[in-house]
C-alpha cells in the first residue's frame, strides 16, 4: 500500500497510474473497524485502484472535546488496510487540507441539512459537506463509498453531488453491526463496559419498531420507543423519529410509493450513538 501525506504527492501517483484506470474512494476518520473495510471491499471489487483517507475534519464537530477525543489509532489503521490491500492511503495534516482558515463553507442541501443531525449538532453537515468536496476534488475518483451508517451524511453528500454536477458517483454501503447488532463505530471503543452492555437494546428497539410500523401508525410507534427508553437507566433517548428515505422529512402517515426510514439517536453514558433501519 502507497501513504501519501500531501496532495502534490498523492497527485503524482495517481496521475501515473490514472490512464482508464476507474478510481474508488473511501473517505474516513480513521480509528477503522470491519464497518469501514466493508466499504474498502465494496470499493475493491467496483474500481481498479483503491483510495482510502484518514482525516480528522476539525469543522464537523460540534463538540470541542468530541474532536480532542476521538480515537487515535494510525498503525492498526495502516495494518488493517495493508491486510484488506488497500493500493492507496492517504493521510493529509490539517493544513494540507485547509490551507489558510480551519473553517467550513456553508451549503445549501435543499433542507436535508435542518432534519435530525442537523438540529443537534450545529454546523456538522457544512464541515462534512466542506471537507468531502476538497478530497473528492484531490482525489478524484469515479465512485466514492459512503456508510448508511451515517444515511443523513450519505444523502447529503449525494445531494451536493449532484447540485454541483461532481464527476462522481456516491454508492452507499449497508450497515456493518457487532454479533449484538450493535452498529460499529468509531465511538464504540469509548462506551463504558456497562453502557456497551445495555447498547444493543438499541437495535433490538429499531427492529421492533419496524415490525410495529407495520401495523401501527407512525405516532404510536414513536411513543413505544420513546417509552421503552424511559426504561432504560444507561440509555438516553435524544431522538427517534420515522422519515421519508429521499427527503429525510418525518412523517405524520404512512403514504404509497415511499419508502421510510427510522432514525435514532441515544446517549450510552457521555457517548453519542446512531442507528437507523429500512421499515
Ligand atoms: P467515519 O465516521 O470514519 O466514517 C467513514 C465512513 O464509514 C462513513 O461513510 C460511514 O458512514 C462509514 N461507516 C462507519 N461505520 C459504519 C458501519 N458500521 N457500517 C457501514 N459503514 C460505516 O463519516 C465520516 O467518517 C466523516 O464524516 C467523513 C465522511 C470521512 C468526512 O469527514
Amino acid at each position: 500500500m502507497k501513504v501519501f501525506y500531501t496532495k502534490a504527492a498523492l497527485n503524482a501517483y495517481l496521475d501515473t497510474q490514472k490512464k482508464n484506470k476507474q478510481i474508488g474512494f473511501v473517505p474516513t476518520m480513521g480509528a477503522l473497524h470491519e464497518g469501514h473495510l466493508s466499504l474498502l471491499k465494496k470499493c475493491k471489487e467496483e474500481n481498479e485502484i483503491s483510495v482510502v483517507s484518514i482525516f480528522v475534519n476539525p469543522t464537523q464537530f460540534d463538540n470541542p472535546e468530541d474532536l480532542v477525543k476521538y480515537p487515535k489509532t494510525f498503525q492498526e489503521d495502516t495494518q488493517l488496510l495493508e491486510n484488506a490491500k488497500c493500493d492507496v492511503l492517504f493521510t493529509p495534516a490539517v493544513k494540507e487540507i485547509y490551507t489558510k482558515n480551519i473553517t467550513a463553507s456553508s451549503f445549501d442541501f435543499d433542507g436535508l441539512e435542518h432534519e435530525m443531525e442537523g438540529k443537534f449538532r450545529n454546523g456538522h453537515f457544512d464541515g462534512v459537506g466542506t471537507v468531502v468536496k476538497k478530497l473528492f476534488e484531490i482525489v478524484a475518483p469515479n465512485k466514492a463509498y459512503f456508510g448508511e451508517k451515517d444515511f443523513q451524511q450519505l444523502q447529503i453528500v449525494k445531494k451536493m453531488a449532484e447540485k454541483q454536477q461532481l464527476p462522481v458517483t456516491v454508492i452507499g454501503c449497508e450497515i456493518h453491526r457487532e454479533k449484538n447488532g450493535l452498529a460499529m463505530s468509531s465511538r464504540n471503543s469509548r462506551i463504558t463496559e456497562e453502557h456497551k452492555n445495555a447498547a444493543p437494546f438499541i437495535f433490538k428497539t429499531l427492529k421492533k419498531a419496524k415490525m410495529k410500523f407495520g401495523v401501527e401508525d407512525p405516532n404510536t410507534v414513536i411513543k413505544w420507543v420513546e417509552e421503552a427508553f424511559e426504561k432504560q437507566p444507561l440509555l438516553t433517548l435524544e431522538y427517534f423519529t420515522i422519515a421519508d428515505e429521499e427527503t429525510l422529512k418525518n412523517i405524520r402517515k404512512k403514504e404509497k410509493k415511499t419508502k421510510y426510514r427510522a432514525f435514532i439517536a441515544v446517549f450510552a453514558g457521555e457517548i453519542r450513538l446512531i442507528d437507523n433501519i429500512q421499515i
